[in-house]
């Protein structure tokens, strides 16, 4: 007698719930292997940069005190507000993903003293930042910036400098046109005044503005100025500028960035109401935007008074940094395409037979040892199933290891384009393959 198992349908239910494949979360995209030439591609670009004008790595770590960012990037922005994952460790301190990485240097500066070692410091950085926005094309929850650093320096040269070398950037991965949008943040003495004219244009029109602005209109009112709900936008259209307010020192300041601009060939436009979404800029304040490119590419400016907000001492600084995802996608939106730069030329090795694939370990590693990269398909059994990968893979050149091949100490070197196969000993292999790969290159 056959005996049917009875299943309990609510069981079942949950074990199914429980096996279902989970999923990243939301806001915070996987990056692929086949996205890989583009990231490469960016990071070489970065490092290139980076040597060049003499920026050196800094790596903070992706958790610091939530107050560093709250002090640093101000507590009415949107970042602190609305947009950090901040939360209470079980040891009780309150901490948070960073959001950004400009304060997360400061504080290193301070806290390692590293205006000793360095005056100005040159510093780059890349790598995750967090925030908690609403995820759409061009912004994440997640996201990757590159970021450079000058502290300890107030002079206008390295306003430039940094929008030179963040540019140099966009040039070494032959960005299609990109313009820079300028403005003056002014200093404290200024910005009170125009402060009060913001305050006062935006009192008059109060009932117009969204939620958050009428909240903000006394404790930061320029951030009225970067609010994208359309009736807050419509307004900022007759709002006073603050370039009409810039003292002598700031005037001058900003009048000399943008010679030093037009010297060093920048495109450039002034921009009256950047005020960018951070609250620790004075004087210089700049974005990056791709022609047609729907959002900022990379964004940045002078703040002066981070150092007296997180450390309690004033010490000018000034820096920038870009988005990496929406440089890429940019780049592969591009017309005509942005081809990426050149990878060295692969081989691809097969090998038949289980003791010639055991065999064919050793023969990879001194390729790869005298830097050949070497790309393999031994999962497959047969030749043709391996030659089929190399097609795939648009390599050049092939090497054919059997049992034969083996036995007689050789190995046959096929050119993918034309099938011509030629026989080279072992001894010979690895000579015989940098001479074809230039020959091919
Ligand atoms: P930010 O403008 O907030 O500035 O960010 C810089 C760049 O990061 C933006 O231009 C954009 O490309 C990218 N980005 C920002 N938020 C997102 C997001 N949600 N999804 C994707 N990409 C995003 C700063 O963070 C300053 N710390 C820059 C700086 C450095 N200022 C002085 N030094």
């Amino acid at each position: 007698m056959s005996t049917t198992k009875k299943t309990d349908p609510k069981k079942q239910e949950k074990k199914a719930e429980g096996s279902q494949a989970l999923q990243a979360v939301k806001g915070m995209p996987d990056i692929l292997p086949k996205e890989e030439g583009w990231w490469k591609s960016f990071r070489a670009a970065g490092a290139t940069v980076a040597e060049l004008h003499d920026f050196h790595r800094i790596e903070t770590p992706i958790l610091e005190p939530a107050e560093l960012f709250e002090r640093g990037v101000g507590a009415a922005t949107d970042i602190v507000e609305k947009q950090m994952y901040a939360f209470r460790t079980k040891g009780g301190e309150r901490v948070a993903l960073r959001p950004e990485g400009t304060a997360a240097v400061m504080r290193a500066y301070f806290e390692h003293h590293l205006g000793y070692f360095a005056s100005p410091l040159k510093a780059f950085y890349e790598g995750p930042m967090f925030r908690y926005e609403r995820p759409q094309a061009g912004r994440d929850r997640q996201f990757h910036q590159w970021g450079f650093e000058i502290v300890g320096d107030g002079d206008s040269v390295y306003d430039v400098e940094v929008m030179l070398a963040t540019l140099a950037i966009f040039r070494e991965l032959k960005f299609p046109a990109f313009t820079v949008k300028i403005n003056s943040m002014g200093c404290k003495v200024c910005r009170a005044s125009y402060r009060e004219k913001l305050k006062n244009y935006y009192r008059a029109r109060e009932k117009k503005l969204c939620k958050d602005c009428a909240r903000r209109l006394d404790k930061n009112p320029f951030r009225l100025l970067d609010c994208e709900e359309e009736d807050c936008k419509a307004l900022r259209g007759e709002a006073p500028i603050i370039l009409d307010y810039l003292c002598q020192t700031c005037n001058a300041h900003f009048k000399s960035v943008l010679e030093l601009v037009e010297e060093n060939g920048i495109p450039y436009e002034p921009d009256p109401f950047l005020v960018r979404g951070l609250d620790y800029y004075n004087r210089t304040v700049f974005e990056v935007w791709g022609v047609g490119a729907p959002h900022a590419l990379a964004g940045g400016g002078r703040y002066d008074y981070l150092g007296e907000l997180i450390a309690g001492r004033a010490v000018p600084a000034v820096g920038a940094a870009i988005g990496m995802e929406r440089s890429i996608a940019f780049l592969k939106s591009a017309t005509p395409p942005v081809a990426l730069s050149k990878e060295r030329p692969r081989v691809f090795f097969t090998a038949v037979g289980d003791q010639a694939k055991r065999a064919s370990l050793k023969r990879m590693e001194e390729l790869r040892r005298a830097g050949v990269p070497v790309v393999e398909a031994l999962g497959k059994r047969s030749l043709k199933g391996q030659l089929k990968v190399a097609g795939k893979l648009k390599v050049p050149l092939a090497l054919i290891f059997g049992q034969k091949e083996m036995f007689e100490g050789s190995i046959i070197m096929r050119d993918m384009v034309t099938g011509a196969q030629e026989t080279v000993l072992l001894d010979r292999l690895v000579e015989a393959v940098k001479q074809d790969l230039k020959k091919k290159s």
